[in-house]
């Protein structure tokens, strides 16, 4: 067992040695493969962890991701890159970033350099990440993460390393990175937010260059039982007023354990951020979200994607050439609920073009069971249930095969809570953190809920109350869970309901 308060990169590079020798060269990946999700974007082969570098340019979502090409466990880290025009289907383009004498690729972003303001051409799509450098942590330094940037003038093709690197020196604090970098336009310089182990640091640069130190937020404030990691900071009007939102993943410390992201929302002036509110806010309180932040260059939409997979058992899943998935895009948005600003999250509209509607239904009396599994066999365990106008009573939805495996999604209107349980999912026991039920808060104050259920192969996300409560989680099971049961004991009152397969390409 390796010990959770070892520091997370321990933890990842140990994990890495002891499995290293069972990874076996990737054959060829077939959609056929076991738990190989269709919908959702996963390497062909190697391992894959946090989303980096999200730019959108020219009509393309570019998305750059931590990568070890070699093994399926976590060790040197490359950026892969996929492209997507749709945000649905995913193509895996070669490796973007290799390790140099700086050291490994670790997560950051990307802008694009409207202005020029770098030199390195109108446009040129500039990466802001981590150099790791194994080397110096081994010798005991403090200093073995500091910031770089490359550009690339060819969408992201090829990439040239800029040759004053590192742009932000290490202080001599040993968690120093995930650089996210955004344009601040009153004051027309880059901000960059970077987690500095367990606060914030705002950097600002005219020129992605050189960076000069504005503030630091979060020491006292939010979840802080492990390192944060890869922040965000975007912005959102609601009702005529700015209003900023500070994401910091959290590894461990999520709700549900593990990894997770939490958020805050207050105001940024180009120098500090002011937090509105001390709450500790989760953007997904499953397992199986982490390291998310947003796009870059979308203008005011705001597009999230995180890494679905927990440091906890990361390492381990049972996939045979690839670990990991990203979840599915979601657009975010800012809402008062009683008298606090939350983030909602729901799949972007562009997956909706994707459905291919199998049964609709309206006005439902749900007596003990709704069975809605004849429809539910042709997805393959590939699909989204919308539900719309749910009375608040106890129910579960239960996704189940012919092998006795299922994974329970309900509500507990006692509690208030939203639940998944993965008790009895298929393989569960390469991991003692894994099997379990997990809940979230119900932070909706309408009358009656909605929810949106996405399920491809080997995941499952819930949108519930249009995305004030979301929850992600993995499964493992023998074959699809393609039966889909609705249960009430005491009755259901569904107004609309509407199973879609998902049209995979
Ligand atoms: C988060 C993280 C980042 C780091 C990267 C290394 O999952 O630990 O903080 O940059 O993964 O792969």
């Amino acid at each position: 067992m390796i010990h959770k308060f070892l520091h997370p990169l321990c933890r990842h590079m140990i994990l890495a040695a002891l499995f290293l020798p069972l990874f076996t060269r990737a054959q060829q990946p077939a959609v056929t493969e076991p738990h190989r999700p269709q919908i959702h974007f996963s390497p062909k082969k190697g391992w894959m962890n946090d989303p980096n570098g999200m730019v959108y340019a020219n009509g393309t979502y570019h998305l750059f991701f931590q990568h070890n090409p070699d093994s399926t466990v976590w060790g040197p880290m490359h950026w892969g890159h996929a492209v997507s025009q749709d945000l649905v289907h995913w193509k895996e383009l070669p490796i973007a970033l290799y390790p140099d004498s700086l050291g490994t690729i670790f997560s950051g972003s990307a802008v694009i350099d409207i202005n020029n303001t770098a030199g390195f051409g109108k446009n040129a799509m500039v990466a802001i990440y981590t150099n790791h450098n194994p080397t110096q942590e081994k010798a005991g330094s403090n200093k073995f993460q500091n910031q770089s940037i490359a550009y690339s003038l060819d969408e992201g093709k090829t990439w040239i390393k800029y040759k004053g690197n590192p742009v932000v020196k290490n202080p001599g604090i040993r968690d120093f990175r995930d650089p996210k970098v955004s344009w601040f336009a009153p004051e027309k310089k880059w901000i960059m937010t970077l987690a500095t182990l367990d606060h914030i640091t705002f950097y600002s640069s005219p020129d992605l260059k050189n960076w000069k130190e504005e503030s630091r937020f979060g020491k006292e404030l939010g979840a802080h039982s492990g390192v944060w990691e890869c922040p965000d900071l975007v912005s959102f009007t609601v009702a005529g007023k700015q209003v900023w939102v500070l994401i910091v993943n959290l590894n461990p410390g999520g709700p549900n354990g593990g990894s997770a992201t939490q958020y805050f929302t207050g105001s940024f002036d180009g120098h500090a951020f002011a937090p509105d509110d001390t709450h500790t806010k989760w953007l997904d309180y499953g397992p199986d979200e982490y390291a998310g932040i947003n796009w870059s260059n979308t203008g005011n939409r705001k597009i999230f994607l995180g890494w679905m997979s927990n440091w906890q058992y990361a390492n381990v899943v049972p996939t045979k050439n690839w670990r990991s998935a990203m979840t599915l895009p979601r657009e975010l948005s800012l809402k008062r609920v009683n008298g606090q600003y939350l983030v909602a999250s729901l799949p972007v509209n562009e997956f909706n073009a994707a459905l291919r509607p199998l049964k609709q239904l309206a006005n439902i009396q749900v007596k003990e069971d709704l069975d809605l599994s004849q429809s539910a066999e042709k997805t393959n365990g590939i699909f989204e249930l919308n539900l719309d106008g749910v009375s608040p009573a106890d129910f579960t939805i239960e996704l189940s095969n012919t092998k006795g495996e299922q994974l329970v999604i309900g509500f507990d209107k006692k509690e208030n809570q939203y639940f998944i349980d993965r008790t009895h999912s298929g393989a569960t026991n390469f991991s003692k953190s894994f099997a379990g039920r997990h809940a979230a808060p119900r932070l909706a104050t309408s009358k009656f809920i909605n929810l949106k259920l996405v399920a491809d192969v080997a995941s499952v996300e819930l949108f519930a109350d249009d995305g004030l409560t979301v929850m992600t989680s993995i499964f493992f099971p023998a074959e699809p869970l393609a039966k889909i049961r609705i249960k009430s004991g005491n009755g259901l009152l569904i107004k609309n309901l509407r199973l879609s397969k998902v049209a995979s390409r």
